[in-house]
């Protein structure tokens, strides 16, 4: 079915279909010197020290997670636990669960969708040694509190901003919060290089871990130096010396050289996604049959959340069905409660509080419609237009 109002189109013209062509002309499409450019370009985007690209976000966050648990002198093990929201995509907890770190669930704020820090201090036991702080479809969450509280207590801060490219919070760019902060570029995100994904940190154990990690635990990729190992005498062994339980998670040139055109574009497409932001807050804000999320800070607005008002006499079912009548396409807002999900069911969690009323508000009042760096105006009008009706 084409949609009027799809969640998501490509964002890529001949730019990028030159860039794939080079890399094809070149011959090299296995992980070479375009990935390393990215790499560079996309650290200095963000002021950080170092980047390293993987196949995806869900690859970024098993290796940020991975680097962790090898770490020297804070390693984190089996049985730790860790703070997280119970809303965030399938991958941000299952790296946690298979290095067996103990789940901490946290309800979201209903403002901005991410991690209540209000629960911070009654989530924290003398085992917590990690954190992750996740901002939701563009929004920053509160990084700044999440930081400081991670700074107070010694825990390792995974920042998942798979969704949440170029957003902004006092300032600071989104990504630049975590020891390890996770970027996926998967279609439909702030950029798409096919599938994709980037970790960025400072701490330079952490960065060799990741690149060890990255490419079957080998030390290949590894400069002269690292505090994570001593080179031997011969090159001979130094091909194929395996010195952590790694994956293969490369990305392929291809990848890196659609990143490079596409970070060209991101201002423009920010600027656009953030135009379509302010006619959407326009019409809904003041609403009361819908709550929208909150801007904290500036968001990268990946797409529109809405939850229904409890008031409101109907069935999200039916507004549903009204916008597939209507060609809007939508979805559940990332999955939604995550303690509703059937993978639950292998987590080692606790919930603290009890429950997350937020997060169940999400699961069965709310979903999501598309933002996309064009102009949107008819398609937001037509939205605001079906729902007004839906909702008399
Ligand atoms: C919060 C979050 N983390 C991780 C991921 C995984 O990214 P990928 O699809 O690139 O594996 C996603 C996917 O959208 C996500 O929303």
């Amino acid at each position: 079915m084409s949609f009027f109002y799809p969640i998501a189109l490509s964002t890529w013209d001949g730019e990028e279909i030159d860039a794939i062509q080079e890399v094809i002309r070149s011959d090299q499409f296995t992980m070479a010197g375009t990935v390393s450019r990215f790499e560079e370009k996309f650290a200095d985007y963000h002021g950080r020290k170092f980047a390293v690209m993987v196949n995806s976000g869900s690859s970024a966050n098993l290796i940020a997670i991975a680097a962790f648990c090898h770490h020297g002198s804070r390693k984190l093990n089996r049985g730790d636990e860790i703070i997280v929201p119970t809303l965030s995509w399938s991958t941000t907890y299952s790296p946690m669960h298979q290095y067996g770190l103990k789940f901490r669930f946290v309800d979201i704020d209903l403002l901005n969708l991410g991690l209540d820090t209000s629960q911070l201090a009654a989530a924290l036991t003398p085992e917590t040694r990690a954190i992750a702080g996740v901002s939701i479809l563009g929004n920053p969450c509160a990084l700044d509190e999440i930081r400081a509280f991670s700074n107070s207590h010694n825990l390792w801060f995974l920042e998942d901003n798979c969704e949440s490219f170029d957003a902004e919070l006092g300032g600071r760019k989104t990504g630049t919060f975590g020891d390890i902060s996770t970027f996926s570029f998967f279609f439909s995100h702030q950029i798409s290089t096919t599938e994709g994904g980037m970790l960025l940190m400072d701490d330079l154990e952490l960065y060799h871990l990741s690149l060890a990690l990255r490419a079957h635990g080998w030390t290949r990729d590894l400069p002269q130096s690292s505090p994570i190992f001593r080179r031997k005498e011969t090159d001979f062994f130094e091909q194929y010396r395996f010195i952590l339980p790694g994956y293969n998670v490369r990305p392929t040139e291809i990848n890196a050289a659609i990143g490079l055109k596409q970070l060209d574009k991101l201002s423009t497409m920010t600027t656009a996604r953030r135009k379509n932001l302010s006619l959407f807050e326009s019409l809904f804000e003041e609403d009361s049959r819908f709550k929208i999320q909150k801007e904290n800070g500036k968001s990268s607005s990946f797409c529109f959340p809405l939850i229904l008002s409890d008031e409101l006499n109907i069935s999200r079912d039916e507004v549903l069905s009204a916008l597939h009548d209507n060609g809007i396409e939508h979805r559940i807002i990332t999955g939604g409660n995550i303690l509703r999900n059937d993978v639950i069911s292998f987590y080692d969690h606790f919930v603290v509080n009890g429950s997350a009323p937020n997060t169940d508000k999400v699961h069965d009042r709310g979903f999501f419609v598309g933002n996309q760096p064009r102009d949107l105006t008819p398609q937001i009008e037509k939205l605001y237009k079906v729902l007004n009706i839906a909702c008399r």
